[in-house]
Protein backbone atom coordinates (compact mmCIF):
# COMPACT_ATOMS: atom_id res chain seq x y z
CA UNK A 1 0.00 0.00 0.00
CA UNK A 2 2.13 3.56 -0.87
CA UNK A 3 0.24 6.48 -0.10
CA UNK A 4 1.91 9.16 -2.00
CA UNK A 5 1.86 12.83 0.35
CA UNK A 6 2.22 16.37 -1.09
CA UNK A 7 2.64 19.47 1.25
CA UNK A 8 2.76 22.74 0.29
CA UNK A 9 1.03 25.06 3.53
CA UNK A 10 4.51 26.90 3.82
CA UNK A 11 7.81 27.34 2.63
CA UNK A 12 8.37 23.68 2.13
CA UNK A 13 7.73 22.09 -0.91
CA UNK A 14 7.32 18.18 0.13
CA UNK A 15 6.47 15.07 -1.33
CA UNK A 16 7.13 11.39 0.21
CA UNK A 17 6.36 8.00 -0.18
CA UNK A 18 4.73 5.73 2.66
CA UNK A 19 4.29 2.04 2.62
CA UNK A 20 1.64 0.81 4.85
CA UNK A 21 1.32 3.85 7.21
CA UNK A 22 4.46 3.48 8.58
CA UNK A 23 7.54 2.96 6.73
CA UNK A 24 9.15 6.04 5.00
CA UNK A 25 10.11 4.97 1.02
CA UNK A 26 11.37 8.32 0.38
CA UNK A 27 10.65 12.09 1.98
CA UNK A 28 12.09 15.08 0.05
CA UNK A 29 11.64 18.52 1.05
CA UNK A 30 13.27 21.58 -0.96
CA UNK A 31 13.03 24.70 1.66
CA UNK A 32 12.74 27.81 0.85
CA UNK A 33 14.59 29.22 3.86
CA UNK A 34 17.07 31.36 2.19
CA UNK A 35 14.61 32.71 -0.38
CA UNK A 36 12.42 34.17 2.79
CA UNK A 37 15.82 35.03 4.92
CA UNK A 38 16.39 38.21 3.73
CA UNK A 39 12.38 39.39 4.84
CA UNK A 40 12.89 37.97 7.84
CA UNK A 41 9.92 36.37 7.33
CA UNK A 42 7.64 34.07 4.61
CA UNK A 43 6.36 36.26 1.71
CA UNK A 44 3.59 34.34 0.72
CA UNK A 45 3.68 35.52 -3.16
CA UNK A 46 7.40 34.23 -3.42
CA UNK A 47 6.07 30.91 -1.53
CA UNK A 48 3.45 29.96 -3.51
CA UNK A 49 6.22 30.79 -7.02
CA UNK A 50 9.09 28.39 -4.99
CA UNK A 51 6.74 25.79 -4.84
CA UNK A 52 5.50 26.02 -8.59
CA UNK A 53 8.74 25.67 -9.57
CA UNK A 54 9.62 23.27 -7.02
CA UNK A 55 7.09 20.95 -7.55
CA UNK A 56 7.67 18.75 -10.17
CA UNK A 57 11.09 18.01 -9.37
CA UNK A 58 10.34 17.35 -5.78
CA UNK A 59 7.88 14.72 -7.00
CA UNK A 60 9.51 13.45 -9.50
CA UNK A 61 12.87 13.20 -6.64
CA UNK A 62 10.48 11.20 -4.10
CA UNK A 63 9.04 8.76 -6.77
CA UNK A 64 12.66 7.89 -7.71
CA UNK A 65 14.01 7.60 -4.21
CA UNK A 66 10.87 5.36 -3.57
CA UNK A 67 11.99 3.06 -6.38
CA UNK A 68 8.58 3.07 -7.97
CA UNK A 69 5.97 5.27 -10.14
CA UNK A 70 2.67 6.94 -10.24
CA UNK A 71 1.68 3.66 -11.71
CA UNK A 72 2.42 1.74 -8.07
CA UNK A 73 0.97 4.75 -5.44
CA UNK A 74 -2.67 3.81 -4.38
CA UNK A 75 -3.57 7.31 -2.85
CA UNK A 76 -2.46 11.01 -3.09
CA UNK A 77 -2.64 12.73 0.30
CA UNK A 78 -2.64 16.44 -0.42
CA UNK A 79 -3.09 19.39 2.56
CA UNK A 80 -5.48 21.06 1.80
CA UNK A 81 -5.38 23.55 4.42
CA UNK A 82 -4.49 25.66 6.95
CA UNK A 83 -1.67 27.39 5.62
CA UNK A 84 -0.85 30.30 3.07
CA UNK A 85 -3.73 29.90 0.28
CA UNK A 86 -1.61 30.83 -2.68
CA UNK A 87 0.98 28.12 -1.26
CA UNK A 88 -1.74 25.81 -0.71
CA UNK A 89 -3.08 25.93 -4.10
CA UNK A 90 0.08 24.91 -5.94
CA UNK A 91 -0.29 21.50 -3.52
CA UNK A 92 -3.72 20.89 -4.07
CA UNK A 93 -3.91 21.26 -8.04
CA UNK A 94 -0.88 19.03 -8.47
CA UNK A 95 -2.28 16.83 -6.45
CA UNK A 96 -6.05 16.84 -8.27
CA UNK A 97 -4.30 16.75 -11.70
CA UNK A 98 -2.45 13.39 -11.02
CA UNK A 99 -5.23 12.04 -9.22
CA UNK A 100 -7.61 12.98 -12.33
CA UNK A 101 -4.95 11.90 -15.29
CA UNK A 102 -3.81 8.11 -13.56
CA UNK A 103 -7.42 8.18 -12.03
CA UNK A 104 -5.73 7.87 -8.11
CA UNK A 105 -7.92 8.95 -5.08
CA UNK A 106 -7.29 11.55 -3.71
CA UNK A 107 -7.45 12.37 0.21
CA UNK A 108 -7.15 15.28 1.89
CA UNK A 109 -5.17 16.06 5.42
CA UNK A 110 -5.56 19.10 7.46
CA UNK A 111 -2.13 20.09 8.09
CA UNK A 112 -2.17 19.51 11.92
CA UNK A 113 -3.33 16.20 11.53
CA UNK A 114 -0.09 15.48 9.33
CA UNK A 115 1.72 17.03 12.01
CA UNK A 116 0.23 14.96 15.18
CA UNK A 117 0.65 12.26 13.20
CA UNK A 118 4.09 12.51 12.63
CA UNK A 119 4.49 10.77 16.01
CA UNK A 120 3.10 7.48 14.39
CA UNK A 121 6.09 7.31 12.23
CA UNK A 122 8.65 7.27 14.78
CA UNK A 123 10.93 3.98 15.87
CA UNK A 124 10.25 2.36 18.63
CA UNK A 125 7.25 3.02 21.28
CA UNK A 126 4.08 3.97 19.34
CA UNK A 127 2.42 6.97 20.94
CA UNK A 128 -0.03 5.57 23.46
CA UNK A 129 -3.53 7.09 23.37
CA UNK A 130 -5.73 9.18 24.85
CA UNK A 131 -2.65 11.83 24.04
CA UNK A 132 -2.43 14.87 24.50
CA UNK A 133 -0.73 16.83 21.38
CA UNK A 134 1.05 19.96 21.46
CA UNK A 135 1.58 21.47 17.49
CA UNK A 136 3.65 23.69 18.06
CA UNK A 137 5.31 25.64 14.70
CA UNK A 138 6.10 29.29 13.13
CA UNK A 139 2.71 28.98 12.07
CA UNK A 140 0.60 27.49 15.21
CA UNK A 141 0.46 26.43 18.97
CA UNK A 142 -2.23 24.27 19.72
CA UNK A 143 -2.97 21.78 21.91
CA UNK A 144 -5.49 18.29 20.90
CA UNK A 145 -6.75 15.63 22.67
CA UNK A 146 -5.77 12.60 20.71
CA UNK A 147 -8.45 9.97 21.22
CA UNK A 148 -7.55 7.89 19.18
CA UNK A 149 -5.91 8.01 15.40
CA UNK A 150 -8.45 10.23 13.83
CA UNK A 151 -10.39 11.59 16.94
CA UNK A 152 -9.61 15.10 18.51
CA UNK A 153 -10.39 17.36 20.39
CA UNK A 154 -9.46 20.74 20.14
CA UNK A 155 -8.16 22.14 23.66
CA UNK A 156 -6.98 25.75 22.66
CA UNK A 157 -4.33 28.20 21.00
CA UNK A 158 -2.55 30.79 21.19
CA UNK A 159 -4.87 34.04 21.17
CA UNK A 160 -1.78 35.72 19.31
CA UNK A 161 1.95 34.96 17.89
CA UNK A 162 2.51 30.94 17.88
CA UNK A 163 5.59 30.48 19.22
CA UNK A 164 8.23 29.82 16.07
CA UNK A 165 6.92 33.06 15.15
CA UNK A 166 7.75 35.29 18.84
CA UNK A 167 11.24 32.81 18.12
CA UNK A 168 11.37 34.22 14.73
CA UNK A 169 10.67 37.87 15.85
CA UNK A 170 12.90 38.10 19.29
CA UNK A 171 15.86 36.38 17.26
CA UNK A 172 15.20 39.93 14.64
CA UNK A 173 15.07 41.96 17.73
CA UNK A 174 18.50 40.46 18.81
CA UNK A 175 19.95 41.38 15.08
CA UNK A 176 20.55 36.99 14.85
CA UNK A 177 19.44 35.28 11.41
CA UNK A 178 15.72 33.74 9.79
CA UNK A 179 14.75 31.18 11.00
CA UNK A 180 15.33 32.10 14.74
CA UNK A 181 14.68 29.33 16.64
CA UNK A 182 17.27 27.36 15.70
CA UNK A 183 19.90 30.06 16.34
CA UNK A 184 18.13 31.09 19.85
CA UNK A 185 18.47 27.67 21.12
CA UNK A 186 21.87 27.12 20.06
CA UNK A 187 22.84 30.48 21.65
CA UNK A 188 20.12 29.63 24.81
CA UNK A 189 22.79 26.69 25.68
CA UNK A 190 25.91 28.58 26.81
CA UNK A 191 22.93 31.18 29.09
CA UNK A 192 21.41 31.61 32.08
CA UNK A 193 17.75 30.73 32.00
CA UNK A 194 16.96 32.75 35.34
CA UNK A 195 19.33 35.83 34.18
CA UNK A 196 16.46 38.30 33.77
CA UNK A 197 12.77 36.97 34.58
CA UNK A 198 10.38 37.63 31.35
CA UNK A 199 6.52 36.95 32.26
CA UNK A 200 4.83 33.97 31.30
CA UNK A 201 1.35 34.50 30.25
CA UNK A 202 -0.74 32.05 31.99
CA UNK A 203 -4.34 33.12 31.43
CA UNK A 204 -6.21 31.53 34.25
CA UNK A 205 -9.76 32.13 32.15
CA UNK A 206 -8.56 30.14 29.44
CA UNK A 207 -5.75 27.59 30.33
CA UNK A 208 -5.09 25.89 27.57
CA UNK A 209 -4.72 29.46 25.23
CA UNK A 210 -1.87 30.83 25.25
CA UNK A 211 -0.07 34.42 24.34
CA UNK A 212 3.36 34.97 23.58
CA UNK A 213 2.95 38.58 22.30
CA UNK A 214 3.59 40.05 25.61
CA UNK A 215 6.79 38.53 26.41
CA UNK A 216 8.02 39.92 23.02
CA UNK A 217 6.91 43.43 23.88
CA UNK A 218 9.21 42.20 27.37
CA UNK A 219 12.36 41.40 25.48
CA UNK A 220 11.75 44.41 22.96
CA UNK A 221 11.05 46.66 26.50
CA UNK A 222 14.62 44.62 28.15
CA UNK A 223 16.50 45.29 25.08
CA UNK A 224 15.57 49.34 25.08
CA UNK A 225 15.45 49.83 28.73
CA UNK A 226 19.02 48.18 29.29
CA UNK A 227 20.83 50.23 26.17
CA UNK A 228 20.90 52.65 29.23
CA UNK A 229 23.55 50.84 31.25
CA UNK A 230 24.82 49.29 28.15
CA UNK A 231 25.55 52.56 26.50
CA UNK A 232 24.42 54.63 23.32
CA UNK A 233 27.20 54.55 20.77
CA UNK A 234 26.37 51.78 18.38
CA UNK A 235 29.69 49.77 19.06
CA UNK A 236 28.88 50.12 22.74
CA UNK A 237 25.67 48.34 22.17
CA UNK A 238 26.96 45.89 19.60
CA UNK A 239 29.34 44.51 22.48
CA UNK A 240 26.95 44.56 25.19
CA UNK A 241 24.16 43.05 23.63
CA UNK A 242 26.37 40.04 22.27
CA UNK A 243 27.84 39.64 25.80
CA UNK A 244 24.41 39.22 27.13
CA UNK A 245 22.90 37.62 23.92
CA UNK A 246 23.56 34.18 25.22
CA UNK A 247 21.71 35.05 29.24
CA UNK A 248 19.03 36.76 26.95
CA UNK A 249 17.91 34.25 24.47
CA UNK A 250 18.32 31.41 27.65
CA UNK A 251 15.88 33.77 30.03
CA UNK A 252 13.50 33.99 26.65
CA UNK A 253 13.12 30.10 25.86
CA UNK A 254 12.92 29.22 29.52
CA UNK A 255 10.13 31.70 29.35
CA UNK A 256 8.67 29.69 26.05
CA UNK A 257 9.28 26.57 27.74
CA UNK A 258 7.86 27.05 30.72
CA UNK A 259 4.42 27.98 29.57
CA UNK A 260 4.35 25.11 27.07
CA UNK A 261 5.29 22.70 29.23
CA UNK A 262 3.09 24.27 31.66
CA UNK A 263 -0.18 24.27 29.99
CA UNK A 264 0.75 20.66 27.95
CA UNK A 265 1.01 18.67 31.61
CA UNK A 266 -2.09 20.56 32.54
CA UNK A 267 -4.09 19.62 29.82
CA UNK A 268 -3.07 15.90 30.08
CA UNK A 269 -3.53 15.75 33.73
CA UNK A 270 -7.18 17.20 33.04
CA UNK A 271 -8.36 15.03 30.62
CA UNK A 272 -6.52 11.63 32.04
CA UNK A 273 -4.60 11.48 29.15
CA UNK A 274 -1.74 9.01 29.02
CA UNK A 275 0.61 10.32 26.76
CA UNK A 276 1.84 13.42 25.28
CA UNK A 277 2.92 14.18 21.88
CA UNK A 278 4.97 17.44 20.56
CA UNK A 279 5.31 18.28 17.07
CA UNK A 280 5.94 20.73 14.82
CA UNK A 281 9.08 22.84 14.26
CA UNK A 282 9.43 24.08 17.65
CA UNK A 283 9.41 19.93 18.98
CA UNK A 284 12.85 20.53 17.89
CA UNK A 285 14.07 22.62 20.56
CA UNK A 286 16.64 20.84 22.99
CA UNK A 287 14.66 22.72 25.86
CA UNK A 288 11.89 22.03 25.28
CA UNK A 289 12.68 18.17 24.69
CA UNK A 290 14.39 18.01 27.74
CA UNK A 291 12.36 20.21 30.07
CA UNK A 292 9.46 18.03 28.53
CA UNK A 293 10.78 14.49 28.80
CA UNK A 294 11.63 15.49 32.81
CA UNK A 295 7.72 16.73 33.16
CA UNK A 296 6.49 13.48 31.45
CA UNK A 297 8.36 11.42 33.34
CA UNK A 298 7.19 12.05 36.73
CA UNK A 299 3.67 12.33 35.83
CA UNK A 300 4.02 9.06 34.34
CA UNK A 301 2.94 9.95 31.14
CA UNK A 302 4.62 8.56 27.58
CA UNK A 303 6.17 11.49 25.80
CA UNK A 304 6.21 11.07 21.27
CA UNK A 305 8.50 13.55 19.91
CA UNK A 306 9.29 12.71 16.37
CA UNK A 307 13.22 13.74 15.09
CA UNK A 308 14.05 16.47 13.77
CA UNK A 309 13.36 15.59 10.12
CA UNK A 310 10.04 15.08 11.23
CA UNK A 311 9.31 18.07 13.17
CA UNK A 312 8.91 20.42 10.67
CA UNK A 313 7.03 20.20 7.90
CA UNK A 314 7.30 17.74 5.43
CA UNK A 315 5.06 15.32 3.47
CA UNK A 316 5.90 12.16 5.11
CA UNK A 317 3.02 13.32 7.98
CA UNK A 318 0.80 14.22 5.68
CA UNK A 319 1.27 10.70 3.73
CA UNK A 320 0.72 9.04 7.30
CA UNK A 321 -2.51 10.95 8.15
CA UNK A 322 -3.55 10.44 4.50
CA UNK A 323 -3.14 7.04 5.08
CA UNK A 324 -5.21 6.56 8.22
CA UNK A 325 -8.03 8.55 6.50
CA UNK A 326 -8.10 6.42 3.37
CA UNK A 327 -8.27 3.22 5.43
CA UNK A 328 -11.17 4.55 7.20
CA UNK A 329 -12.69 5.03 3.71
CA UNK A 330 -12.07 9.15 3.73
CA UNK A 331 -11.99 10.05 0.02
CA UNK A 332 -11.48 13.76 -1.67
CA UNK A 333 -13.66 14.87 -3.93
CA UNK A 334 -11.78 16.06 -7.27
CA UNK A 335 -13.36 19.74 -6.69
CA UNK A 336 -12.30 20.02 -2.74
CA UNK A 337 -10.66 23.12 -2.26
CA UNK A 338 -7.75 24.60 -0.52
CA UNK A 339 -8.60 26.46 2.82
CA UNK A 340 -6.35 29.24 4.95
CA UNK A 341 -8.36 28.34 7.65
CA UNK A 342 -10.28 25.04 8.76
CA UNK A 343 -10.86 23.45 12.15
CA UNK A 344 -9.59 19.84 12.91
O1 LIG B 1 6.63 23.31 11.43
P1 LIG B 1 7.50 24.33 10.75
O2 LIG B 1 8.59 23.82 9.88
O3 LIG B 1 6.66 25.28 9.85
C1 LIG B 1 5.42 25.79 10.19
O4 LIG B 1 4.39 25.12 9.93
O5 LIG B 1 5.44 26.90 10.78
O6 LIG B 1 8.07 25.28 11.91
C2 LIG B 1 8.97 26.33 11.65
C3 LIG B 1 9.20 27.11 12.94
C4 LIG B 1 10.01 28.39 12.77
O7 LIG B 1 9.35 29.45 13.42
C5 LIG B 1 11.33 28.07 13.47
O8 LIG B 1 11.95 29.20 14.04
C6 LIG B 1 10.90 27.10 14.52
O9 LIG B 1 9.91 26.31 13.91
N1 LIG B 1 12.02 26.25 14.97
C7 LIG B 1 12.51 26.26 16.23
C8 LIG B 1 13.61 25.36 16.24
N2 LIG B 1 13.73 24.82 14.99
C9 LIG B 1 12.76 25.38 14.23
N3 LIG B 1 12.14 26.95 17.31
C10 LIG B 1 12.83 26.75 18.44
N4 LIG B 1 13.89 25.93 18.53
C11 LIG B 1 14.31 25.21 17.47
N5 LIG B 1 15.37 24.40 17.58
ZN1 LIG C 1 3.74 22.90 9.99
Amino acid sequence: MLILGIESSCDETAAAVLEDGKVIRSSIVASQVDLHARYGGVVPELAARAHLEALVPVLDQALNKAETTLDRIDAIAVTTGPGLIGALLVGVTAAKAICLARNIPLVDVHHIEGHILSATLVDGEPPVFPAVALAVSGGHTALYLVHEIGRYTFLGQTLDDAAGEVYDKVAKLLGLGYPGGPLIDKLAAGGNPEAIRFPRARLADSPYDFSFSGLKTAVLNYLNKEKVVWGDADHDRKAALEKHMPDIAASFQAAVIDVLVQKTLRAATENNARGVIVVGGVAANRGLRAAMADACQKAGLSLTIPPLSLCTDNAAMIAAAGYHRYMRGIRADLGVAAKAQMAL
